[in-house]
């Protein structure tokens, strides 16, 4: 039986516990946070908590003790015990689409279903071949480079675990090739040895275009490289939720997954293949072990002292009461510098939706736009806006702690992490900034122009999560804690994070309009717009 959750109780707003919110609102308007701070000397131990090795301190947003204590409550009045108990269980939580999501079973070791343990020996046995040199293609050469086609969930995971994990000097080398835009796998190629190539082609469906498109062209590539039938066959491997697709394009094994794992959140099963492949099965079990830590903290920890439900939490009180409209991740690691477009798709994919499972529409605001960039290029970018746009946005700095005998430029990366939190709290106020530019000489208007020019306002709320170490174990709890981020304010907000339905319609008519290109009649009318910006592609195809 499926346990009613949030997701199908009336609006989250007709709650006391909103109302209390909101009321909370009006309290803390005034307070900025440098007050709250200097109002509660243990504030920042009192809102950080620490789970599965990494450190969540939240105590650089506005908000208060007692508001998270009332952000729990919220989350109790939507289900969300329930729903957590619902998530493990294995029901079906993914209502629209009637089945699990089921992702926490992938790592669940030990306790994992039979099937799962099933795949996870299968790779074993295929990576430790691959990596021993007795898979070989066509010629009989060892496989130096392994290609990953695949895009969104088939894609962003595993292309984000091999590039915060794998050391330069890690064989064979993986790559990844997700765009249909042929520069993208066609440059990657150029540079590659056909007979020592193998490709993994990911999708859970086995249709998704650009997919398909891009595995045709590898073939195509090792067809003319003189790779023929049997021999090419040794150069694919599929994973994907429909073998029986798989065989049908001719990839030599097929690993499976389930139609309970959604894209996104499939990091866990057979589609980290390729990070299997690069870095060697144990590492990947690594992967699964911190996810599972994070997993245990989640289903066990009281929401207020949850890692996990703590950031959803935060979320809602910035979307929802605060009114941001965005939400920045800025990793202070060049190897997590995939994390905020891996988010992207996660949350905005998961929970960029207005409707009900019951088909309701919901009324309040759900996902915030999610976006990021690695530091410290991101200061050089895009923080500008943080620190003196009108509106700001909430930022989660993610920082690996420092490695023991780094150089100058380890302390500055972590230095610059912290020093950026505590500058968007903390802004420049006017007599500071009035005082330093007396002492420079300047007077009268000319001081105030200038004093106006730099003033931060500061107040800008963040979080920092510490990450003990860039490792296995460590990448495996921080993605949990994100995927499990986005279940519990999709319980909150009341929507299936697990549907995609959104993005159909496009694809529809990418199918149709490419139709038209390869000269087939249109099947429908298009607006002025698309017809006019047609005509002018249609030319470009044609013109010498
Ligand atoms: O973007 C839509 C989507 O369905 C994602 O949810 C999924 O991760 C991606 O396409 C790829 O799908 P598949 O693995 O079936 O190729």
């Amino acid at each position: 039986m499926t346990h009613e959750t949030g997701n199908g109780a009336s609006a989250p707003v007709s709650l006391p516990e909103w109302r209390r919110l909101e009321a909370h609102r009006e309290t803390l308007a005034g307070h900025s946070l440098t007050d709250l701070f200097a109002t509660d000397t243990a504030r920042a131990e009192r809102l950080a908590v620490t789970a599965a090795g990494l450190h969540l301190d939240f105590s650089k947003q506005r908000l208060t003790p007692e508001i998270v204590g009332s952000l729990a409550a919220l989350a109790r009045a939507r289900g969300l015990p329930a729903a957590i108990t619902a998530l493990f269980a294995g029901e079906p939580v993914n209502r629209s689409e009637n089945r699990a999501a089921w992702h926490v079973a992938l790592r669940a070791g030990e306790t994992a279903p039979q099937a799962v343990r099933d795949v996870l020996a299968e790779m074993t046995a295929f990576v430790d071949a691959v990596r021993g040199g007795e898979w070989h293609g066509f010629n009989g050469d060892p496989v130096t480079d392994v290609v990953n086609i695949g895009i969104g969930g088939s894609d962003l995971g595993p292309r984000l675990a091999h590039a915060a994990l794998a050391p330069p000097a890690a064989r064979p080398r993986v790559h990844f090739a997700a765009n249909v835009d042929p520069a993208e796998l066609d440059d990657l190629l150029a540079g590659l040895d056909p007979a020592a190539t193998l490709f993994v082609v990911a999708s859970k469906s086995f249709t998704t275009a650009e997919t398909m498109a891009n595995a045709r062209a590898a073939r195509a590539w090792l067809a003319a490289a003189g790779a023929a039938c049997e021999g090419l066959a040794r150069h694919f491997v599929a994973v994907s939720a429909h073998p029986e697709r798989a065989e049908a394009f001719g990839c030599a094994r097929c690993f499976g997954f389930w139609d309970w794992v959604g894209g996104r959140f499939s990091l866990w099963s057979a589609v980290g293949l390729p990070v299997a492949l690069g870095l060697g099965m144990p590492v990947f079990r690594e992967l699964l072990a911190g996810a599972r830590a994070m997993d245990d903290h989640f289903r066990e920890a009281p929401v207020e002292d949850n890692l996990p439900a703590l950031l959803a939490l935060v979320g809602i009180w910035n979307r929802n009461f605060l009114g941001y409209s965005g939400q920045v991740t800025v990793p202070y690691a060049q190897r997590l510098a995939l994390l905020p477009e891996w988010q992207q798709q996660l949350e905005m994919e998961s929970n960029g939706k207005a409707v009900t499972p019951a088909g309701h529409v919901v009324s309040v605001a759900t996902v915030p736009q999610v976006w990021g960039g690695v530091g410290t290029n991101a200061q050089h970018a895009f923080f500008q806006m943080l620190h003196q746009a009108p509106e700001g946005l909430p930022v989660d700095f993610v920082l690996p702690l420092p490695v023991a005998g780094g150089d100058e430029r380890e302390r500055q990366r972590v230095a610059n992490c912290l020093a950026q939190a505590e500058a968007l709290m903390r802004g420049r106020g006017d007599d500071e900034l009035r005082h330093a530019l007396a002492a420079d000489g300047l007077d009268g208007e000319a001081l105030e122009v200038a004093v106006a020019q730099r003033r931060c306002p500061g107040d800008r709320p963040s979080s920092t999560l510490l990450i003990p170490a860039l490792d296995a174990r460590s990448l495996g709890a921080l993605l949990a804690a994100y995927e499990h981020k986005v279940y519990v304010q999709g319980v909150i907000w009341g929507i299936n994070s697990f549907d995609q339905w959104g993005v159909e319609l496009g694809k529809t008519l990418a199918g149709r309009i490419e139709a038209e290109l390869a000269g087939k009649p249109a099947a429908a009318e298009h607006d002025a717009s698309t017809a006019a910006l047609l005509a002018r592609v249609k030319a470009a195809m044609t013109s010498g």
